[in-house]
């Protein structure tokens, strides 16, 4: 189908802006057996998967892929976390999608986060706060790069 009609835009509306972005259902979230119904809302949303995998990230390749906050004193928690288990890993394009994807994703706490969003409905953690989004074009370039070499 074609793309514009498959997101459900007339065509003479055109894309803003079709742009791919990454995201990772985190272990709390695979062990809760939530990856299909976390991946089913970017699918409902319009969003064409282009890459899938279930991956164990590697200790290096968990301090390559959360570099920026390497200074955070939540490092070492974040890298052993995220290490802790299998995770989903999923590329996704369709408009606006690194800014779309972290309005579905919601707050980093998810305590805070708005009902209606991933977070907001699916956890209670920070560490264990069931998905990552890349945050820009730049970060998914590096993280995409990191989780699908
Ligand atoms: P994420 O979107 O994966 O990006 C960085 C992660 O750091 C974030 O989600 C949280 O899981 C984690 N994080 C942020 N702040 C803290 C904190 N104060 N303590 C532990 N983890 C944190």
């Amino acid at each position: 189908m074609d793309q514009q009609v498959r997101q459900g835009r007339h065509p003479a509306e055109g894309l803003t802006l079709p742009e791919e972005t990454l995201f990772i259902v985190k272990p709390d979230a695979v062990a809760r057996s939530l990856t299909g119904r976390i991946i089913a809302r970017f699918e409902a949303k319009g969003f064409e998967i282009t890459r899938l995998a279930m991956l164990r990230l590697t200790k290096s390749q968990a301090e390559s892929f959360y570099a920026v906050h390497r200074d955070k004193p939540f490092f070492d928690e974040l890298v052993s976390f995220i290490t802790s288990g299998p995770v989903v890993a999923c590329t996704i394009r369709g408009n606006n999608a690194v800014a779309t994807t972290r309005i579905m994703v919601g707050a980093t706490k998810s305590y805070e986060a708005a009902p209606g969003s991933i977070r907001g409905d699916l956890g209670l953690g920070l560490s264990d706060n069931v998905i990552h989004a890349s945050d820009s074009a730049a970060s998914f370039e590096h993280e995409s790069g990191v989780v699908f070499p």
